[in-house]
C-alpha cells in the first residue's frame, strides 16, 4: 500500500503479514542504510502514538522531524497541505499524521509525494492502534477468527472502536458493541449487547474512555463504572481465559476500576509494547512500496516466524 490510512484498504493477508513483520522486529534488529527523515504530524494530543512511532523510527535508523502544531506556523493559518508539503520539501520521507478531521487525508491525497500513515483520523480511524491491538489478541489466542470480542464505550465517538469493529469481522472474529444510552453509534451494523452479558460469553473485552473532547457536553460519570463499566465483580465473571484491553488513555474509576488496570488479564501495557513493532512494520511497508528503501531484503528472506507472546 502506498499509504497507511484506513483498515478497509487491507486484506486479511496484509493484516497478518503486518502482524508477522512486526513479530520479526521484534526479535531482529534492523536498521535502515541510508538517511531518511520522518515528520511526526500531530495535530491532537498523544503520547502513546506518537511517543511509539519516535521509538520504532528510531529503532530503524530514521531521523525525526518533530512539530509541534502549537509553535508552529498553523496558528498562523497554515493549512494542513501546505504543512505537508512542507515537510515533504524539506526532505521528510514519510508523514504520519494525526489530526481532528474524520477525513483529513482527502486534503492530501494524490497531492503529496511521500507516504502518509494515518496516526488516528477524528472519530474515523486508527488504523495503526488497530493493528496493535490485532497483534496482542493474535498473540493471546494464535487466531482470531471465531473469538467473540466485544468493544465497550464511547462508540460513537471512537475511532478506535471504529477500525477495530471493521478488521475484526473482516478476520472472522464475531464483533459486539457494549454502550451506555447516547453512546452507540447507529452506522455501525454490529449487535449490541449489555456490559453484563459481554463479560460472561467475550474471550476479549476492549474498553473505551469516554471522549469527552468530542462531547458537546461533559458527559456526568459518577455512576458510569456501576452501570457500564469493567467493576471488580464484573471482572469475576469473565471467561477464565478471557482478556481486557483499551488503547488508553485510560479514564480509571471510569470505565475501568482502577485495580484491574494491571491484574492478570490486562494486556493494556502488552498493546502499548506491541504498538513499538507493530508501527516498524507499517514504515517499512510504505518505504519499500514508494521504493525509498531498497534495502529490506532480508524480511523476506525469512519464512513466517511464531508468534510468541
Ligand atoms: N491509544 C492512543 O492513541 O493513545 P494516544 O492518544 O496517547 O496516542
Amino acid at each position: 500500500m502506498k499509504n497507511f490510512i484506513s483498515v478497509n484498504q487491507l486484506t486479511v493477508k496484509d493484516i497478518y503479514s503486518i502482524l508477522e513483520k512486526a513479530e520479526y522486529y521484534r526479535n531482529h534488529e534492523i536498521k535502515l542504510t541510508k538517511q531518511l527523515f520522518a515528520a511526526n504530524l500531530f495535530f491532537e494530543p498523544s503520547t502513546r502514538t506518537k511517543m511509539s512511532f519516535a521509538v520504532a523510527q528510531k529503532k530503524l535508523g530514521l531521523e525525526i522531524l518533530d512539530f509541534h502544531s502549537d509553535s508552529s506556523s498553523v496558528l498562523k493559518g497554515e493549512s494542513l497541505y501546505d504543512t505537508a508539503k512542507t515537510f515533504e520539501s524539506i526532505g521528510s520521507d514519510v508523514l504520519i499524521v494525526r489530526h481532528q478531521s474524520d477525513s483529513w487525508f482527502d486534503e492530501l491525497d494524490g497531492r503529496i509525494s511521500i507516504p502518509i500513515i494515518n496516526a488516528g483520523a477524528g472519530k474515523e480511524e486508527h488504523p495503526t492502534q488497530c493493528m496493535l491491538d490485532l497483534l496482542t489478541i493474535y498473540q493471546e489466542y494464535g487466531c482470531i477468527e471465531g473469538l467473540k470480542v466485544v468493544i465497550v464505550g464511547d462508540i460513537k465517538h471512537s475511532r478506535v472502536a471504529r477500525s477495530n469493529a471493521f478488521a475484526l469481522r473482516k478476520l472472522g472474529a464475531n464483533v459486539f458493541l457494549s454502550a451506555a444510552p447516547g453512546f452507540e453509534d447507529e452506522e455501525l451494523d454490529f449487535p449490541y449487547i449489555s456490559i453484563d452479558e459481554a463479560v460472561e460469553t467475550c474471550d476479549v473485552v476492549m474498553l473505551l474512555r469516554i471522549q469527552h473532547e468530542r462531547h458537546l457536553h461533559k458527559a456526568e460519570t459518577s455512576d458510569y463504572l456501576k452501570l457500564y463499566g469493567l467493576t471488580k465483580e464484573r471482572e469475576r465473571k469473565m471467561k477464565e481465559k478471557a482478556i481486557i484491553m483499551h488503547p488508553a488513555p485510560i479514564n480509571r474509576g471510569v470505565e475501568i476500576d482502577t485495580d484491574l488496570v494491571e491484574c492478570r488479564r490486562s494486556r493494556i501495557f502488552k498493546q502499548m509494547e506491541n504498538g513499538v513493532y507493530v508501527r516498524m512494520a507499517i514504515m517499512m511497508n510504505v518505504l519499500n512500496e514508494w521504493r525509498i528503501n531498497y534495502n529490506e531484503n532480508t524480511f523476506k528472506k525469512r519464512k513466517a516466524i511464531a508468534i510468541s507472546r
